[in-house]
């Protein structure tokens, strides 16, 4: 097997999770016999500080000729805190997505026994929850035109526009996933309020037809928000559109009790991209303090996803697992009292298991 992966670290603790999650893709790699490629590229502020691009062409090019791409994190306050500026790291995002096709984000909430205590909910309702969100990621309000100021600038405004094949292609991803889960579709929506949101229930309603073994729930955006926390554990997979998957996304990911453990991937019509769901954190860029699981476990769902190496995903799930029962943790994730790791010392922890497995 010979394939290329297009590492882009980004940002802020980017590139130190970065190293970690690739160390532990090489170290399973070889254990398992397969040759990779790795090439790295610049994506977000620091493309734009080397190019003026966040998203350089060169950069795309490389993640089209590549089989995959390990992505860290973008962001960084020198564009935050700067409302003239006219590129932002953000944009490179966005332009990714666009580019490569990347309609949806698939972003698995599950949680992990031993950090339920960390959880803002009562661990009874949390532990065992294990549902995945299936945010649309190129269209909607993100990408819809017109969007902008009146002459006057006292106006703004935005505009949320869908396709019929645009609901079709992200709400028949979904039903096959629940086909290989517990059979049960969350379509979440606004459909009392928005057009569009109308139009995913009629699309919603005939694609549930095609999957008689698949229950379909219909539910409007702030009921669903207001269940995620009361209920977590009723969901099984939850489908919905740019911006509402946005917003439940950072919510299910903070009920397992770190945002630091998620991973996620975008798939869609070319090359697919997996990254932590967490941002560039740039308080903590060059401390060696972040978590690096989640683009651990990002990796791991490249390798699954991807290329299919399926025993190699759980290896690296395994060793993730051991790192925390044995305590070997970054600061956000330690128990009270107990020695925090740095990043590298984690990642060295991963390489050691996976060479003694
Ligand atoms: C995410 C992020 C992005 C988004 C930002 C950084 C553009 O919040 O991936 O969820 O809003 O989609
Ligand atoms: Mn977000």
């Amino acid at each position: 097997m010979n394939l290329k992966i297009a590492v882009l670290p980004g940002d802020g603790i980017g590139p130190e999770i970065m190293n970690v999650a690739v160390d532990v893709v090489k170290a399973v790699c070889k254990k398992f016999d397969h040759q990779l490629q790795y090439e790295t590229a610049l994506v977000g502020a620091c493309a734009i500080d080397a190019t003026g691009s966040p998203y350089p062409e060169e950069t795309h090019k490389l993640c089209m000729e590549s089989d995959a791409v390990l992505f860290g994190a973008i962001g960084s306050p020198k564009y935050d805190n700067d409302p003239s500026a006219k590129v932002r790291p953000e944009q490179g995002l966005l332009a990714m997505r666009k580019q490569l096709g990347l309609f949806a984000n698939i972003r698995p909430v599950t949680t992990f026994h031993n950090l339920i205590h960390k959880s803002p909910l009562r661990a009874d309702l949390v532990d065992g929850a294990d549902f995945m969100c299936i945010r649309e990621l190129t269209g909607g309000l993100y990408f819809g035109r017109p969007q902008g100021r009146s002459e006057d600038g006292n106006t703004a405004y935005d505009t949320c526009v869908y396709s019929r094949y645009e609901i079709e292609r992200i709400v028949r991803l979904a039903y096959d996933y629940a086909r290989r889960r517990r059979k049960k579709v969350s379509v979440v929506d606004k459909a009392n309020i928005l057009a569009t949101s109308r139009l995913w229930r009629e699309v919603a309603k005939e694609i549930a037809a095609d999957y008689p073994d698949v229950t379909t729930e219909f539910l409007y955006v702030d009921n669903a928000a207001m269940r995620m926390i009361q209920w977590p554990k009723d969901f099984d997979v939850l489908v919905t559109e740019n911006m509402f998957g946005d917003i439940l996304t950072d919510e299910g990911s903070v009920i397992t009790g770190s945002l630091g453990m998620l991973p996620s991937a975008s798939v869609g019509v070319h090359t697919s991209v997996f990254e932590p769901i967490h941002g560039s954190y740039p308080q903590a860029a060059g401390k060696d303090i972040a978590n690096p699981l989640a683009t651990v476990l990002s990796a791991a769902m490249m390798l699954e996803y991807s290329f299919d190496l399926k025993a190699e995903a759980e290896l690296i799930r395994q060793a993730v697992n051991a790192s925390m029962e044995a305590e070997v943790v970054t600061e956000d994730i330690a128990n009270k009292g107990a020695k925090a790791f740095h990043t590298s010392e984690v990642g060295k922890w991963l390489v050691d298991y996976i060479e003694k497995a």
